[in-house]
């Protein structure tokens, strides 16, 4: 067992929007396969894509029809082997995601499961008849337009579930045929190479055995997310998902060094339970969407590290992500000064960092015009910054049309953005203190370094719109400072320590200081004195 995942940096693909090389406006697998070098020399370890599997697209490949071939739209199976080939070569780690809650309604399960009642395939799914009043049987509500997540079939005359759009009706896990069935598709990845695997709404996949209704939420207000008008407790993370875990994770027990994260929003309690026991694991990595769902302040930041270092138990690895596909990215969610305070944080603090593509150039989200939205969720829910289409838009290599994301006369799925001729990869690369060489430095001050990927964690007092860390190993240690203020902000440090990386990426200066100063939106990594010869 190498636990290459606990010193992974993981880089998150969105793969409609990393690289086209047909022309049709979207990403695809030659695409990604042509960046790798990009990746490898920017220092990541692993790559993780969103669903690129044969898909009608509905929620842009969430929709799975077919989960063992890949969608032409991003190429083919070939063209999964070459990339899995180049990116090991390289050493880069493969994770796919793992669609388990909900199939597309065109697979042929559901298909088959809608055809008759009496359909072997019928149980896959979760079909039901009209609750006492005639109409949906329970008040559960699809998460992307609050309506019931029951859709009425005429031609059965009964009710399917689905926790999303109604073109993702959802499996039926207790089924053991469906366990098998979607075992198997795990084994028919694994035995392909591939490294892992990201589960798409974990903590959803199982539901109440009983069919409760969930609790009517009294502080719902319109303009809410609609789906917020119930508490999700019986349709959410019950003790059932735990049973769940188990299964998927003893499938990847089956293989060497594989590695199952699980997406998953919750609060740090819950969220630990995930790793499971010792004797029983479940996710290596459940996902820590923390600093994702909360505010970007020193005070914040410092009680979510001090609870999750508290809480992840010794069998556990504690994770945070950075950015993703469903939410604001950082640095629109903390603003352009904080970008690089962001990187460092994550990239510096106990457990394996997930960087969403373009969190190393700063991207922030773009504005998509009224005619361009693309995204279910924004046409189902307008209106109520749902809508996940400006994080979501094309990656940014160059300064030409389109930004080198699809040949100039192409016409991408969604704007690159006005911002992308003075923000790109080809542009930073070439200036010494860019962002992107700053996150290029800071990986590999992370891989040089054994203590700030395994040393132990602990936060430190300082200011108060400072946050201030130590990590030490058994020979080394280090100090981080972030100044999430617009002003200078000064900080005693506990031992003298010289300055290895500023945000500034101007650290000529490798003086050895206790009296810390710290500019406006500056973050610094520092290493203790006594560890030189
Ligand atoms: C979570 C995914 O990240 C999101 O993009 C998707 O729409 C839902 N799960 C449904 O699969």
């Amino acid at each position: 067992m190498s636990d290459w995942w606990k010193d992974a940096a993981i880089y998150h693909i969105y793969p409609r929007s990393f690289q086209d090389t047909n022309g049709d406006g979207i990403g695809d697998l030659p695409g990604i396969t042509q960046r790798l070098d990009y990746l490898s020399w920017l220092g990541v370890d692993a790559l993780w894509m969103s669903p690129v599997y044969p898909s009608p697209m509905a929620d842009f490949g969430y929709d799975v029809s077919d989960h063992c071939d890949i969608d032409p739209m991003f190429g083919t199976l070939a063209d999964m082997d070459a990339l899995i080939a180049k990116a090991h070569r390289l050493d880069l780690k493969v994770i796919m995601d793992f669609v388990p809650n909900h199939t597309s309604d065109e697979h042929p399960w559901f298909q088959a499961s809608r055809s008759s009642r009496d359909s072997p395939k019928r149980d896959w799914y979760y079909w039901k008849d009209p609750g006492p009043n005639g109409g949906p049987p329970t008040n559960w509500l699809s998460r992307f337009d609050g309506e019931s997540a029951w859709a009425w079939d005429e031609a059965t005359e009964q009710y399917y579930l689905h926790t999303f759009l109604k073109k993702q009706p959802d499996l039926n896990w207790r089924n053991p045929e469906v366990r098998e069935a979607m075992c198997d598709v795990l084994r028919f990845w694994f035995d392909r190479g591939i490294d892992g695997f990201r589960v798409d709404v974990a903590y959803r996949v199982m539901k109440d055995p009983d069919f409760r209704d969930n609790p009517v939420n009294p502080d719902w207000t319109p303009d809410m997310d609609p789906s917020f008008r119930v508490h999700e407790t019986r349709t959410k993370n019950i003790r059932d998902a735990h049973r769940f875990n188990r299964w998927i994770r003893s499938v990847a027990d089956e293989y060497d060094d594989r590695v199952l994260v699980g997406e998953m929003n919750l609060k740090i309690p819950e969220l630990v339970d995930h790793y499971g026991t010792p004797e029983a694991p479940e996710f290596h990595l459940p996902f820590n969407f923390r600093l994702v769902f909360s505010p970007w302040t020193a005070e914040n930041v410092r009680a979510l590290v001090d609870e999750y270092e508290a809480a992840c138990p010794d069998h556990g690895w504690p994770n945070w992500v950075l950015s993703n596909h469903d939410q604001p990215r950082f640095a629109t969610r903390a603003g352009r000064a904080q970008a690089r305070c962001g990187a460092l944080f994550v990239l510096t603090v106990r457990g394996t960092p997930t960087l969403y593509y373009g969190d190393e150039l700063g991207m922030q989200n773009v504005d998509i015009p009224r005619e361009q939205v693309q995204d279910p969720w924004e046409v189902l829910s307008p209106g109520l910054g749902l809508g996940r289409d400006p994080e979501r838009t094309p990656m940014r290599w160059d300064a030409t049309e389109h930004a080198g994301f699809c040949p100039p006369d192409a016409d991408p799925w969604l704007p690159v953005g006005a911002s992308a001729r003075v923000q790109n990869v080809a542009l930073q690369r070439k200036d010494d203190a860019s962002m992107l060489r700053f996150v290029k430095r800071l990986l590999a001050l992370r891989s040089e370094h054994h203590a700030l990927r395994r040393g132990t964690c602990r936060t430190l007092t300082a200011p108060n719109e400072v946050l201030l860390y130590e990590r030490a190993g058994e020979a080394d240690r280090f100090f981080v400072a972030l100044n999430f203020s617009g002003s200078a902000q000064t900080v005693a440090l506990p031992q003298p320590a010289q300055r290895l990386l500023s945000t500034r990426m101007d650290t000529a200066d490798v003086s050895v200081e206790t009296q810390l100063s710290l500019r406006p939106n500056e973050g610094v990594l520092l290493r203790a004195e006594t560890n030189r010869p």
